[in-house]
């Protein structure tokens, strides 16, 4: 794996990272960490206490004092929120819809991104997000973003849904899906966007194997 110690993926919702950045750390036997769940923790934490989803200074209070534990797991990581397992719930579309939100907020993101650089300083890490190349790990050797068309993407997510017995409505998927696209891209703080040293691919037409394949080649061709 040559002197590669961080693999960072970006990109939109339901593009297949988390599955892959799983499968790649799994393969290389690296710490995997899924960004998205720490914000989804918040985010299900303001639900829970009713505070609003544009009450920056209560949501950045939550994100500093709430215990965001995340383990390897099977299914990905399991996420536990001051210490009780949360890794069905944050999936609730719900809280997905509530994480575009509270994860615009600066202060959030400067306690979880605190948090997630600490994680990755001690180990080699697969992390996945929005901003991992661009803000979490900058210095990242090999950067990728990965995206798929909002099609793909929306019966992705529906498939994943329906696997863990939840609700799946395609069209709503489809339509919440493009609605936390365009915030999260078009946010003051940290939008979704492709680092410049980026490689770019596009998982409409790929297996999981062949995505895990080619990043992995990236990453070992990394100086
Ligand atoms: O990847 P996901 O659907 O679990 O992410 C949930 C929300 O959190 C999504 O609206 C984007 C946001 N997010 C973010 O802003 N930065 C990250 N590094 C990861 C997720």
């Amino acid at each position: 794996m040559g002197k590669c110690r961080q693999i960072a993926i970006d990109g939109p919702a339901g593009a297949g990272k988390s599955t892959v950045a799983k499968r790649i750390a799994e393969q290389l036997g690296w710490l995997y960490i899924d960004t998205g769940a720490m914000y989804r923790a918040v985010a299900l934490l303001a639900l829970r206490r009713g505070v609003a989803l544009d009450d920056a200074a209560a949501l950045t209070a939550l994100a500093e004092r709430a215990k965001i534990d995340l383990l390897p797991a099977k299914q990905g990581c399991r996420v536990l929120l001051d210490g009780e397992d949360v890794s069905t719930e944050i999936r609730l579309p719900e809280v997905g819809n509530a994480a575009s939100p509270v994860s615009a907020v600066a202060g959030v993101r400067q306690a979880l991104v605190r948090q997630q650089q600490e994680l990755a300083a001690s180990r080699p890490v697969v992390m996945d997000g929005r901003d991992i190349g661009t803000v979490v790990l900058p210095d990242a050797p090999c950067k990728v973003f990965l995206t798929a068309s909002p099609q793909i993407r929306a019966a992705r997510r529906a498939a994943e849904l329906k696997a863990k017995g939840l609700p799946a409505d395609l069209q709503q998927i489809e339509q919440e899906m493009r609605e936390r696209d365009a915030r999260d891209s078009n946010r003051k703080y940290s939008p979704l966007r492709q680092a410049a040293d980026a490689h770019f691919l596009d998982s409409s037409t790929l297996d999981i194997d062949a995505v895990v394949a080619q990043i992995i080649a990236w990453a070992e061709a990394c100086a």
